[in-house]
């Protein structure tokens, strides 16, 4: 047993650091690639993706990795967690032929390209034909991969192994039950408040006040890096390689900042994890939605919380001395509640439900119980009923998001299992904590780091994500304590009874 693991391993490690370069090629594309390098940087990258996929192929060469799986009961812990995961992709890997990953890819790129010139010209009919082709295309990986009680759960495995329709339902009905009448509440006192920023904001002061923040959060700049994009995002290179970006505006810190605090999250956690782990493919997170709850809970439980924002005023003070909002100011901009058209600018108290949409939708999309051509008018109706909006033309709405044009389904589920988690394993920590409560200093952020790095953190992807959960917090999902903290918070804030 012990040679194929260490065969296993020699394998993996091949794979994980070959892709790194890949991953290092992904940071350039968004932060420094000229546009006319876009076509050879296709080029190498699916070169280097093909290198990797065959390599994956042969992880199971003299049915090594066969042998382990049924040996596993007698592996430790990570060594199981290693097999358990070299299968997955590994049985993913071989169920699709090389020509169906090559029409996948092929069919991704023109129609992420189609759908940039549609939602340019507010028109979903341009897009609704390649949309459709995707739709079938990921029909077809379902089949591929096989499924049980719903072909969604094929497409949500991908990111948070584990979850289903079910459990998806039974959660997510009752997020939108408690959100759609809370809001309501919020929108009927009508209370308006001047959320503008005065002011300029040097770019080059706020990158500085960025690396700040970052910095007494915990993120390790000397094992990553803050650079600029359009869309803010986290990349594992290595293990003491994770980088995170954000995007500035000189008339507003606040955007930059909490992207800064988002992606830091992410930076984190990847960057707790034990280098051994990176190595053989169980560095990264539990799942997409326990990655997620880190990020969220930097940026949302304890970045938007009265005592932090006192701390970071004193920050934004450093760098603009003539700044005029006081910190009750700043929490009342931050946590300003509109609900809107747009998910990415959405607060916390709205943003579930612009999840909540997408999940219904895509689930019905790839049952086949939705026809693509209804697509808006389902879209804007239930914007209407959730939110109360209005969706003005197919730009601000069905027409937003990248992921479907890129052929992810069942990502968007993900966010939302994030702010459960988040607010699930923060009301646990507080015990542990409860200054976050109160007051908040350097050492407390020093306090909270090291709580998720041993609750979290050192685990990588030993553990599946429920079990990681109840072994952090003591129970499965439950998504009572982002219900109390949601209704906690606004009902003081806008002084609901
Ligand atoms: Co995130």
């Amino acid at each position: 047993m012990d040679s194929k693991l260490k065969t296993l391993k020699k394998r993996l490690y091949e794979i994980k650091y070959i892709s790194s370069a890949s991953s290092l090629l992904h940071w350039d594309s968004e932060v420094y690639l000229p546009q006319n390098g876009v076509s050879s940087r296709a080029i190498t990258n699916s070169l280097i993706d093909e290198i990797c996929h065959k390599k994956l192929l042969k992880l199971d060469d003299g049915n090594i990795l066969t042998d382990l799986v049924n040996e596993s009961s007698n592996l430790s812990l990570e060594d199981a967690a290693m097999v358990r995961e070299a299968f997955r992709n590994f049985d993913k890997g071989r169920k699709f032929s090389n020509s169906f990953v090559k029409r996948l890819s092929i069919l991704s790129t023109k129609s992420h390209h189609v759908w940039i010139d549609a939602r340019k010209k507010k028109d979903f009919s341009m897009y609704s034909k390649i949309l459709g082709e995707m739709i079938d295309i990921q029909k077809e990986a379902v089949d591929l991969l096989g499924y049980e009680d719903h072909p969604y759960n094929a497409l949500i495995d991908d990111y948070e192994p584990g979850m289903t329709v079910s459990k998806l339902d039974t959660i997510f009905n009752g997020l939108r039950d408690f959100l759609v009448p809370f809001i309501r509440k919020i929108t009927d006192k009508k209370v308006s408040w001047n959320i503008t920023m005065d002011g300029k904001f040097s770019v080059l002061k706020q990158k500085k006040l960025n690396r700040d923040i970052l910095d007494i959060l915990g993120y390790d700049l000397s094992s990553g890096r803050l650079d600029i994009s359009t869309h803010p995002f986290t990349v594992e290179i290595g293990p003491h390689d994770v980088r995170v970006t954000t995007r500035y505006s000189p008339n507003d810190p606040i955007y930059a900042l909490y992207s800064s605090i988002h992606e830091g999250g992410h930076g984190i956690y990847t960057q707790g994890v034990p280098v051994e782990y990176f190595d053989v493919g169980i560095g990264h997170g539990a799942s997409l939605g326990v990655h997620e709850s880190q990020s969220r809970m930097y940026e949302n439980l304890l970045g938007r919380s009265l005592p932090f924002i006192k701390l970071l005023h004193g920050y934004i003070l450093k760098y603009f001395p003539d700044f005029t909002k006081t910190p009750d100011d700043l929490y009342r901009i931050i946590n300003h509640v509109t609900p809107g058209y747009i998910r990415t600018e959405s607060d916390e108290v709205t943003y579930n439900l612009h999840i909540i949409i997408r999940y219904e939708i895509e689930k019905k999309l790839i049952s086949g119980d939705i026809k693509v051509t209804e697509l808006p008018e389902v879209w804007n109706s239930k914007m209407k009923e959730y939110l109360g909006v209005d969706v003005p033309s197919d730009d601000l709405g069905v027409l937003q998001d990248v992921h479907w044009s890129l052929g992810s389904f069942g990502y968007f589920p993900t966010y939302s299992i994030g702010n459960i988690y988040s607010a699930q394993i923060y009301n646990t920590m507080l015990k542990d904590i409860p200054e976050l409560k109160e007051v908040i200093s350097l050492d407390t952020l020093k306090s909270m780091k090291a709580w998720l790095y041993e609750h979290i953190h050192k685990y990588g992807r030993v553990y599946m994500a429920e079990d990681l959960i109840k072994n952090a917090t003591g129970e499965g999902m439950n998504t009572s304590y982002f219900n109390s903290y949601i209704e906690e918070k606004y009902s003081k804030l806008y002084n609901l009874v």
